[in-house]
């Protein structure tokens, strides 16, 4: 059986990434849904209809958990999945709680980075009705960074000119931390580093669906013990030259994690 971790691209090998340190003894399925990437852009019943189409496909694998490693994908279509489907579905969304809790003693503001799909749903919207009640957080929308990073543009002078120019009218002094709140942007954080002033944390949502998804197979007693465990790579196009491109993806994000924390 294996756990399974959907997005429209290479953004969710983000959260593999962290899954792979904290479970590393599960079979896991990374699907992409290529035909369709990027979602945060489109129509909402549009995207909707892709992910119920990607999510029919996944369940004819021998699945035992479905991590939605999107949040523009769960932010419109959880309930539905979770309704659809008999396996526990983990979904995630912009870390906007850990932030307000991490800047508001220092009474600094929050800046979300997510896709103009997931800032324009409700579920944002009341998620940040209910942790923020000083109206201290703002919500920035970057859907051109998936594409850079679906097309594998590293290009240090295209990105930092990039977020210069979106950055540009914030007062980067009063904010504490920045959420990134799409599961593509953790690629380009070393690159935000750089731009932001120094006392700047930078959150993703990985850490946390990874946990989450930790305790669910706990709960359901579904914890894997693979000895010798796989990582499979689908996507709906069926175009073998992108699953590549998922596996260099995530040998860079693992040689990363390496130099970073050494393990
Ligand atoms: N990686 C996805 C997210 O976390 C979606 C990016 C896109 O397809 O626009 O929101």
């Amino acid at each position: 059986m294996t756990v399974a971790l959907f997005d429209s691209g290479i953004g969710g090998l983000t959260v593999l990434d962290e899954a792979l340190s904290v479970l590393p003894e599960e079979n896991y399925l990374f699907y992409a849904d290529t035909l369709h990437v990027p979602y945060g852009s489109k129509p909402k019943e549009e995207v909707r209809r892709y992910i119920m189409e990607c999510a029919d496909r996944i369940m004819q694998e021998d699945v035992k958990a479905l991590v939605v490693a999107c949040n523009t994908a769960t932010s419109i279509a959880i309930s539905e999945l979770r309704a659809r489907y008999q396996i526990p579905v983990i979904g995630m969304e912009p870390a906007v709680k850990p932030a307000v809790a991490l800047s508001r003693p220092n009474g600094k503001r929050v800046l979300v980075m997510a896709t103009p799909l997931t800032l324009s749903q409700s579920k944002y919207t009341e998620l940040v009705a209910r942790v923020d009640d000083q109206g201290s957080v703002d919500s920035l929308p970057l859907p051109e960074l998936v594409q850079y990073c679906e097309q594998l543009i590293w290009d240090r002078e295209v990105i930092v000119d990039y977020f210069t120019a979106k950055l540009a009218s914030f007062d980067l002094d009063q904010y504490g931390t920045v959420v990134l709140g799409c599961t593509h942007y953790p690629y380009y954080r070393k690159l935000l580093e750089e731009i932001l002033p120094r006392h700047i944390h930078i959150i993703d949502g990985s850490e946390g669906t990874v946990k989450r998804l930790q305790s669910v197979l706990q709960e359901n007693n579904l914890l894997g013990a693979s000895t010798h465990p796989e990582i499979r790579y689908m996507c709906s196009s069926g175009d073998e030259q992108y699953v590549q491109k998922m596996q260099q993806a995530l040998s860079f994000l693992r040689s990363r994690r390496e130099v970073r924390t050494g393990n």
